[in-house]
């Protein structure tokens, strides 16, 4: 895995797309899943869900706001019909290590009645988020749940269930990008990379390394 310094220059030529992040900010970042990595693993996801899911009424429900960029693109790369909603999930009061309580807004989830919905997030990290997701879409009705994530950091994963469709296991690192935040910051990025813990702290944090 390089370590890359980010330019203040930009725009950077395509080729090294990899290395960039539109900020005048220099950030270190190293990058864990490339851009062109990502794209290969989307459409793949594209096509299992596509032969899944044909001749079935698909809604597919991206939990804000971390799926967001996972989603234009797995939207795309699916073959056969389907419906976009949105859920909104946040947890309070935790830490990296603990989570918080789930704070869920379903208000703008379309009816899911006898539809069979795949719940999409960015990242399966102690499992807390989908659990509480599929809990409130149960309330639904929907004909069946599944859930799909990019990311899969499974040796954090505390709960019984797995994701049905992952795009990668990843390692216990802090990651951001591709929708992916820290404070709200780097969800452009169209990589997933490893920030510097200074950086994070310079983003408006306190980095990731305790609790
Ligand atoms: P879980 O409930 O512990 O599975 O956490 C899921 C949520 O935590 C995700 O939707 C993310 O918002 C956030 N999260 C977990 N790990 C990371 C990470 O490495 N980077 C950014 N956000 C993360
Ligand atoms: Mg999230």
């Amino acid at each position: 895995m390089a370590k890359t310094t980010v330019h203040d220059k930009l725009p950077l030529p395509p080729a090294n797309r990899n290395f960039f992040i539109a900020d005048i900010k220099k950030y270190f970042m190293r990058v864990l899943i490339s851009e062109a990595q990502i794209r290969d693993r989307v459409r793949e996801l594209g096509t299992q869900l596509s032969r899944e899911y044909a001749g079935r009424p698909l809604t597919i429900l991206g939990v804000l706001t971390g799926s967001v960029v996972l989603l234009a693109d797995l939207i795309r790369a699916t073959t056969v019909p389907l419906r976009v909603a949105l859920i909104s999930a946040s947890s309070y009061g935790g830490t990296r290590t603990s989570p918080g309580a789930l704070s869920v807004n379903s208000s703008l989830v379309p009816d899911l009645k006898g539809r069979d919905v795949v719940i999409l997030d960015d990242i399966f990290d102690t499992g807390h988020t989908l659990v509480g997701m599929y809990e409130a879409v149960k309330g639904f009705e929907p004909n069946s749940v599944k859930s799909a994530v990019l990311l899969w950091k499974c040796d954090r994963t505390t709960v019984e269930l797995t994701p049905d469709f992952y795009g990668f296991k990843i390692p216990d690192e802090f990651v951001v990008g591709y929708g992916l935040d820290y404070n709200d910051e780097f969800r452009h990025l169209p990589y997933i990379g490893i920030p510097d813990q200074d950086d994070l702290i310079a983003a408006g944090g306190h980095g990731t390394r305790t609790s």
